[in-house]
């Protein structure tokens, strides 16, 4: 089965093919990171002004490149929600027309049950797991039992760790998103320069928060001589991801302990984050859990996790209708 995935929830235009017998026969992102960068963030009219422009000739390129038509397809899959509205909208309504023209069946995919599928293209799932999804605008727990069943325990207060990462590398001037930033710098940095706080580190609920990191790193970096000197950014760069980092990997076993899985996985594009990876690939070894994380070029936003967790649905037999809505927010939901 061939299924077309479409990804436009946020800044990334991607289109890409699974193919159920060969596995990813193609991802194509295209970033709109030079676009956003001097705003500091995502400017949610631009980007779905350039997910029109880039779609369709991303798709023209896929069929090129796979020497297929779009009746040679199977299925369209395409991320309804969570994300900004205006560019799921480019992506949802392409999904339909491409769908309509060629009669193929259309499945719309919860963006965070991508993200959690991306682990299944990496390596076979081990289940039941505690899922940690961390990204730019999610950070949150779920219990998955089963392919299509989702508990979510819990998440962030405030901001997500994405948004943490990428809110303090702002305050240091690197530039936007600060996360592959201070991932590449903390290695540089030197332990114990400065010191950073870990809230809700005693509260037994399955919950985060992060936005108390932007005003501690502001305090600090505020009272530093300027220019920055790039040893100082290198030590904040590491305290900053030694505070992200014990948070998610705290919570996250806490929540493996309590519902007594036998894996834990990362998602989204925290998951890239190579401390991240190391320090709880280190933990769920100490505790016999099996640890899985999706390569890194499927841990940030692409279609590939998309048209794979739409070939899901579709071997259940769930479709959608052309009137699928798309939608802002929203907890990924159970369809088995
Ligand atoms: O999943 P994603 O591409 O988009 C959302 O769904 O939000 O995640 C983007 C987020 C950004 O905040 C970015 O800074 C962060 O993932 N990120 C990283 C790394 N690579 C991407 N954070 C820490 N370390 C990384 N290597
Ligand atoms: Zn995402």
């Amino acid at each position: 089965m061939k299924v077309l995935g479409i990804e436009t929830s946020c800044d990334d235009t991607s289109v890409a093919l699974y193919d159920s017998e060969k596995g990813v026969a193609e991802n194509l992102v295209s970033s709109q990171v030079d676009l956003h960068d001097h705003f500091g963030g995502v400017v949610p009219e631009l980007a779905s002004r350039a997910h029109l422009v880039n779609l369709l000739p991303l798709v023209d390129m896929l069929l090129e490149r796979q020497k297929l038509q779009l009746k040679d397809l199977d299925a369209v899959a395409v991320t309804a929600g969570p994300g900004l509205i205006g560019a799921l909208l480019v992506g949802l309504s392409t999904g339909k027309s491409l769908a309509m023209a060629a009669d193929l069946p259309l499945v719309g995919v919860h963006h965070i049950e991508g993200h959690i599928l991306a682990n299944a293209l990496t390596a076979e799932l081990v289940l039941p797991a505690m899922v940690l999804v961390a990204s730019g605008g999610h950070t949150e727990l779920i219990h998955m039992p089963e392919v299509g069943r989702y508990e979510r325990l819990g998440g962030t207060l405030d901001d997500a760790a994405g948004e943490a990462f990428d809110k303090t590398a702002k305050l240091l001037g690197l530039p936007y998103p600060g996360g592959p930033q201070i991932d590449r710098l903390a290695k540089q940095g030197t332990p114990g320069v400065f010191s950073f706080p870990r809230p809700l580190r005693k509260d037994p609920r399955p919950v985060f928060s992060f936005s108390g990191l932007k005003t501690a790193v502001r305090t600090v970096v505020d009272g530093l001589p300027r220019p920055l000197a790039d040893q100082t950014v290198a030590d904040v760069c590491y305290e900053v991801q030694e505070a992200i980092v014990d948070s998610l990997c705290e919570k996250l076993f806490a929540a493996a302990r309590k519902k007594h899985v036998g894996a834990v996985y990362l998602a989204g594009g925290v998951a890239a984050n190579g401390r991240l990876r190391d320090r709880v690939a280190a933990e769920a070894s100490k505790r016999n859990l099996h640890f899985l994380a999706p390569e890194r070029v499927y841990c940030t936003d692409n279609a590939a996790m998309i048209a794979y967790a739409g070939y899901c649905h579709l071997e259940a037999g769930r479709t959608d209708s052309l009137d699928l809505d798309s939608f802002p927010r929203g907890p990924v939901a159970s369809w088995r």
